[in-house]
């Protein structure tokens, strides 16, 4: 081999090991306590929020977690379903691997005995925990949420789960009805809760747990709005005028538009309010007045869904754990209201498959809090003067949720699994999506001696 072609194998070497051990590069060092894992999850939340341009929508829990994050603008799920999604971000893998592409099936018995990230991170020695609607329930997690491989303890479900279909709804009628609307005075339903304020409670308890811990934790919490029905707390609608709510700009579903791009919206005809309505199928259309109330209702949930949020974190800085937590946040897919005349998840449009994905990384994407200071105090969305917060920082690259899991893992410093080989149905460990930390590498940061060699590291080959 001529000389130059030594040098090059030789240059090829050093900074393919350059480049893995930067895969891992945790932000602080070695000889700091690891990081804790909050990682939130939302059910059927596209980025319908302040901190992505919304002007509408009052999130200012979830927009002062985005100003100390790093918000990634266009990343999107493998799948616009709850279950493929779930699966296929929390294993790493893609539907494709998980052989799920509905709620059928259970991985480890179905495609291969895939690891999951709260296992990594459980066999990493951290105390995993599971609130709320993390994995889909049912057979697509073995009706048990993949215990016990994921979780230290057992998941916890909010007990008022089991009314989000029942006929909570008080109607015109003054009757009781299983609504899509379902704007609730929360004094007056079963159990006087709601699922996503169990939730938090019970998050907020098991933080209060882990200050007598010795080991790390990492703890997921799914929230279960803004998914159908629109079940929340009747004085969130008050933030939404229906005079203020704008329709979709592009209501029609595309002329030439193949039928199995199509999804006739046959979740929410299933509700009593839609039912009456005598919708023809599968077009429609929704009544105009109808189609500001569900948008009405759905961006209702969020403030609601914001307002959890907003107790949630302000919970782990009372605890002085935000200091040590990186933060997560996320959602498994989108949903059309309104435009090209979907009502509902399932399609593979931006407005179905985009979701809002931020992490908030102690000392990286904003200064360590000093001691006393709080970064998420809890913000009222009702306060009539509101501060419109932008993301700390952002980023415009196309990334993927498959991409959760080994950021995660690369952040809170842990061996990141190799590339997948492909077919991969025999490999428990590997990742079939790109580790995002390479991001969290900023220009103004890089006196920070785990950054030092970012110029000579090549980016990450596509799949
Ligand atoms: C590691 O972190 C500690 C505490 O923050 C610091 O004192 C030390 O200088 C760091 N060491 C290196 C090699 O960066
Ligand atoms: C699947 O993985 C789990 C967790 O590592 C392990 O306990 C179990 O034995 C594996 N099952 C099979 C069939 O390999
Ligand atoms: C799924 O759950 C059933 C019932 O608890 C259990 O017997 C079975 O071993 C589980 N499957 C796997 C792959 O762990
Ligand atoms: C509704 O729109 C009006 C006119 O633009 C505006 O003054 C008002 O603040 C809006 N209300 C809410 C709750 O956003
Ligand atoms: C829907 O159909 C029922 C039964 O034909 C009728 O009573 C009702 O008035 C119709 N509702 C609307 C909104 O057209
Ligand atoms: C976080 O802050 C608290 C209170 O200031 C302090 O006791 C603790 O040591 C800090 N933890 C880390 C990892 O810096």
């Amino acid at each position: 081999m001529p000389p130059a072609g030594w040098c090059l194998l030789w240059l090829g070497l050093v900074l393919a090991s350059v480049c893995a051990s930067l895969e891992s590069a945790a932000p602080s060092n070695s000889t700091t306590a690891p990081l804790n894992v909050l990682l939130i999850i939302v059910d059927d939340l596209r980025p319908s929020l302040g901190c992505y341009g919304d002007k509408l929508l009052r999130s200012p829990n979830i927009d002062q977690l985005a100003s100390h994050s790093l918000l990634f603008q266009n990343a999107f799920a493998q799948q616009a379903v709850c279950a493929p999604s779930r699966v296929s971000f929390l294993t790493g893998r893609r539907p494709d691997t998980t052989r799920l592409y509905d709620f059928n099936s259970y991985w480890r018995v179905h495609a291969g005995n895939f690891s999951t990230i709260p296992q990594y991170f459980k066999e990493n020695g951290y105390v995993t925990m599971s609130v709320g609607k993390v994995f889909h329930p049912g057979i697509s997690s073995n009706y048990s949420d993949d215990s016990p491989y994921s979780w230290s303890i057992p998941p916890y479900h909010p007990s008022s789960e089991k009314y989000e279909n029942t006929k909570t709804c008080r109607g015109p009628d003054g009757e009781l009805h299983a609504n899509l609307l379902c704007p609730v005075d929360v004094a007056d339903v079963p159990e006087g809760t709601l699922p996503d304020k169990q939730s938090t409670e019970q998050a907020i308890r098991l933080l209060e747990k882990t200050k007598t811990s010795a080991h790390p934790f990492f703890l997921a919490v799914g929230y279960h709005k803004p998914h159908i029905p629109f079940r929340y707390p009747k004085e969130f609608q008050k933030l939404y005028p229906l005079e203020n709510i704008t329709l979709a700009p592009d209501p029609q579903v595309p002329a030439g538009l193949p039928p199995v791009a199509y999804n006739p919206w046959m979740d929410i005809r299933q509700r009593e309010d839609v039912q009456a309505l005598n919708l023809s199928v599968p077009y429609g259309p929704i009544p105009v007045d109808f189609q500001r109330k569900i948008r009405q209702s759905y961006f209702a949930s969020i403030s609601y869904l914001d307002t959890q949020v907003g107790h949630l974190l302000s919970a782990l800085d009372d605890l002085q754990l935000a200091n040590s937590t990186i933060i997560a946040f996320v959602s498994d897919h989108g949903w059309a209201l309104g435009e090209h005349g979907e009502w509902a998840k399932y399609s593979n449009f931006d407005v179905t498959t985009r979701v809002p994905l931020m992490f908030y990384v102690p000392g990286r994407t904003a200064p360590l809090p000093e001691a006393g200071e709080k970064l998420f105090p809890y913000i009222d969305p009702f306060d009539s003067v509101l501060e419109r917060m932008e993301p700390g920082r952002q980023v415009m690259d196309l990334v993927e949720l498959l991409s959760l899991s080994p950021t995660l893992v690369g952040l809170a410093g842990l061996h990141v699994p190799p590339r997948c080989p492909v077919p991969s149905f025999h490999v428990e460990l590997c990742r079939e999506g790109q580790s995002l930390v390479k991001h969290f590498r900023f220009q103004d940061l890089e006196d920070d001696p785990s950054l030092r060699e970012e110029s000579t590291c090549l980016p990450e080959l596509p799949l």
